[in-house]
Order: structure tokens, then C-alpha cells, then sequence
């Protein structure tokens, strides 16, 4: 099936970077192109990631419950089981998993599987949720504390888009439980760490309800990204803004102009939360909210999580595109030290790692050789 450009590369992306995290001391030498949530402490990051997977499995609420980044691949894998229904029709992708999403129990094509759980699937998703708060309290304790250290899932799904999303801890200003003085400092420090990658795509997230000039997601998206060319404004929160008010302006760049603009929507509330209101309810919720209220009806097609999982893609399509030339220069590179490296260990037959690494970056280069070559004339700024 042709899927455009994007998802097939982002794949091979998604395949090289699996493979450099298990080789280990070369993962840090290709920066590959990552989506952060990024914002301040509830402001709904984590509902915005969860919504665009389309599955519940990331623990959210009040205060302080992200406290270590979740670096989460999606990966699309066709249905093969006769239990699933097919993927999706057509040549837009669809964003999420709405109709099969949430209720159905376990379904046999859709798993998680953590780095540091190898090959332990978990097929249903609040096992995935247990499993990353309890492997949360192993790290940092139960008291609020956090940690820089990763935790590493992947997600194998037919409804999912290739994408490789990464939820951080919120910004905070005021230490609570065993949380360090120098809280604010630390935290800054490690969301620094990723967003910092020019090949990171920031999610800056604020909530509506709150004034944007205050927004300390979008002071530190500034600070890494200046020119607004990786950062994506997203207004949670838009069901709890005071009647007679709506973010109208925001949307047309009146407040403060982002140059790949502004996504509204809306999550789940805590009520919601605390009741195990499905994802698909949440999305119905959502979408019913954005076409019958007088300030987004008209434009509804460009509100909410559909259209911010669409506007990812076709963003990340374009980010991968202008990338692809850097990355070809590393990946060249590191195939002759590979080469030069398996020849000192007299041929192919030398260390295990780096036949992998190696038969990786080959079918990479091969790949990529085509898609530069090729036509890429599906990449309009437009589709943004
Ligand atoms: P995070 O700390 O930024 O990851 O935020 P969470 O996703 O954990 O959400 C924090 C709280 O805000 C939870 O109680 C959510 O239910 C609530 N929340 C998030 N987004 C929305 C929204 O769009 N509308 C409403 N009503 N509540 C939301
Ligand atoms: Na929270
Ligand atoms: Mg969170």
C-alpha cells in the first residue's frame, strides 16, 4: 500500500533508533526525530499523548504524576490476526484508533512491550500503566521525587501512526515531597536535554484557561527554537474557559504568532479520570464540543486531537525531508567506520552488534537513496 512518503521513513527511523538504543554508546551520535510534550505540571500533556495514541495507558492527574520521561515508539503494524479489523482505508492515515480503541478488551495486534521488560508483551493497557508507575516509584520513590532516566515503551499497533512521542515531566516552580530545592532548575535541565535536538518536535502545551503570555512551555519552546520552526501550540482545556470567552485569537495568531500554529482540544476531565471514561468517549466528547460551539463550529476541521495527530505527521514528513541530507552525511560516515572497523576484525564475521548495525544502516541508506532521488512532491507546506 502507498502511504506517501513519511510513514514509510519514519519507520526505518523508528527501526535504526531500536537498534542503536540496544547496541548502546552509539545512540547518541543520530539525532532522530522525536515528538515532546512540553509545558507546565497538569497541564494536560499527557492526556494530549494518550489521545493521540488512542489508548489508555499513561498515568495522568493532578499534581505531579509524569515524573520521568516516557519515551514511547509507536509502531505501525498491519493486522494479523482475523479477530482485528483492518488498519485504515485509504491514503490519509487515520490519527487514532477511535472505534476499537477503548473497550473492547485486549485485542491480539496491539501491545507494549518496555526496553527493560525484552519481550514480556503487554496486552492489556492498564497493565502498562501499572507497570510505569511502579517502575516510576522503583526509580524515583513515592514521594514526588523525579528522575532524568528514561523509560523506554513501544507500542505495536494497526492503528497507530509510525511516530516516536515522548511525555515529559511538567515545568514546576515550587518543591512538594522529597522534591530538591533546586527543583525547578532540575527538571529545566532534563526537559533542556530533549528539546534541545533540532530534530525534536515540540508539543507545547498550555492550558486555555490560563493566560498564554504566561505560558512557561512556550517561553522554553522559544528559548530552544526561536524561529518556531519545531513547535506546535496546543490549548488544552478549552470545555473549562469562562463563558464568552474562546481562543479565537490565539488560533489566528493575534497573541502570540507560532508559525506552525495552534491545535485546540480537549481531554479528559479528572471526573472523567476517576469514572474510566474510554478514550473513544473522550474523542466523541471532543468533537462534539468543537462542532456545536458558535466560536469553532465553522471551523471544527481544525480542531481537536484529529487534526493535531494529522498536522504531526504532515510536520514531521517535512522535518524528516529537510533532515534527511544531515542524517545521510552521519549515517555515510558511520558505515565506513563500520566497514573499516569489520574489516580490522577480518570481515563480516566479526562482533554481532555491528553486523546489525551494519546490515541497518545499509537498508537505510538504500531507502533513503530513494526517497531523495524520488518524487517528493507530496511534501507541500500547504498540508500543514
Ligand atoms: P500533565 O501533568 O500535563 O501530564 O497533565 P495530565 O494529562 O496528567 O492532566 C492533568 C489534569 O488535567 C487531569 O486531571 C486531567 O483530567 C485534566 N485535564 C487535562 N486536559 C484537560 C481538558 O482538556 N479538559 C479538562 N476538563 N480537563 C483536562
Ligand atoms: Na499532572
Ligand atoms: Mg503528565
Amino acid at each position: 500500500k502507498s502511504s506517501g512518503l513519511g510513514l514509510e521513513i519514519v519507520g526505518t527511523i523508528n527501526k535504526l533508533q531500536d537498534v542503536f538504543t540496544t547496541v548502546g554508546s552509539n545512540s547518541t551520535q543520530i539525532d532522530l526525530p522525536q515528538i515532546c510534550v512540553l509545558g507546565s505540571q497538569s497541564s494536560g500533556k499527557s492526556s494530549v499523548l494518550e489521545n493521540i495514541v488512542g489508548r489508555d495507558f499513561l498515568p495522568r492527574g493532578s499534581g505531579i504524576v509524569t515524573r520521568r520521561p516516557l519515551v514511547l515508539q509507536l509502531i505501525n503494524r498491519p493486522a494479523t490476526s482475523a479477530a482485528s479489523a483492518p488498519a485504515t482505508n485509504g491514503a490519509t492515515p487515520q490519527p487514532n484508533g477511535t472505534e476499537k480503541a477503548a473497550d473492547k478488551g485486549a485485542n491480539p495486534d496491539e501491545w507494549g512491550e518496555f526496553l527493560h521488560l525484552p519481550g514480556e508483551k503487554f496486552h492489556d493497557f492498564n497493565k502498562i500503566r501499572d507497570e510505569i508507575v511502579r517502575d516510576t516509584e522503583a526509580k524515583t520513590g513515592r514521594n514526588a521525587g523525579i528522575s532524568p532516566q528514561p523509560i523506554n515503551l513501544r507500542i505495536f499497533s494497526p492503528n497507530v501512526l509510525t511516530l516516536t512521542l515522548v511525555d515529559l515531566p511538567g515545568i514546576t516552580k515550587v518543591p512538594v515531597g522529597d522534591q530538591p530545592k533546586d527543583i525547578e532548575k532540575q527538571i529545566r535541565d532534563m526537559l533542556f536535554k530533549y528539546i534541545s535536538k533540532p530534530a525534536c518536535i515540540i508539543l507545547a502545551v498550555t492550558a486555555a484557561n490560563q493566560d498564554l503570555a504566561n505560558s512557561e512551555g512556550l517561553k522554553m519552546a522559544r528559548e530552544v527554537d526561536p524561529e518556531g520552526n519545531r513547535t506546535i501550540g496546543v490549548l488544552t482545556k478549552v470545555d473549562l474557559m469562562d463563558a464568552g470567552t474562546d481562543v479565537v485569537d490565539i488560533l489566528a495568531g493575534r497573541i502570540i504568532p507560532l508559525r506552525l500554529g495552534y491545535v485546540p482540544v480537549v481531554n479528559r476531565g479528572q471526573r472523567d479520570i476517576d469514572t474510566n471514561r474510554p478514550i473513544a468517549y473522550a474523542l466523541e466528547k471532543e468533537k462534539e464540543f468543537f462542532e456545536n460551539h458558535p466560536s469553532y463550529r465553522g471551523k471544527a476541521n481544525y480542531c481537536g486531537t484529529p487534526f493535531l495527530a494529522y498536522k504531526l505527521n504532515s510536520i514531521l514528513k517535512l522535518h524528516i525531508h529537510n533532515t534527511l541530507p544531515d542524517i545521510k552525511a552521519r549515517i555515510t560516515q558511520q558505515l565506513q567506520r563500520y566497514t573499516a572497523e569489520l574489516q580490522s576484525l577480518g570481515g563480516p564475521l566479526g562482533d554481532n552488534s555491528a553486523n546489525l548495525v551494519l546490515s541497518v544502516i545499509t537498508e537505510f541508506t538504500t531507502e533513503f537513496r530513494t526517497i531523495i532521488d524520488g518524487n517528493t512532491n507530496d511534501l507541500a507546506v500547504n498540508e500543514l
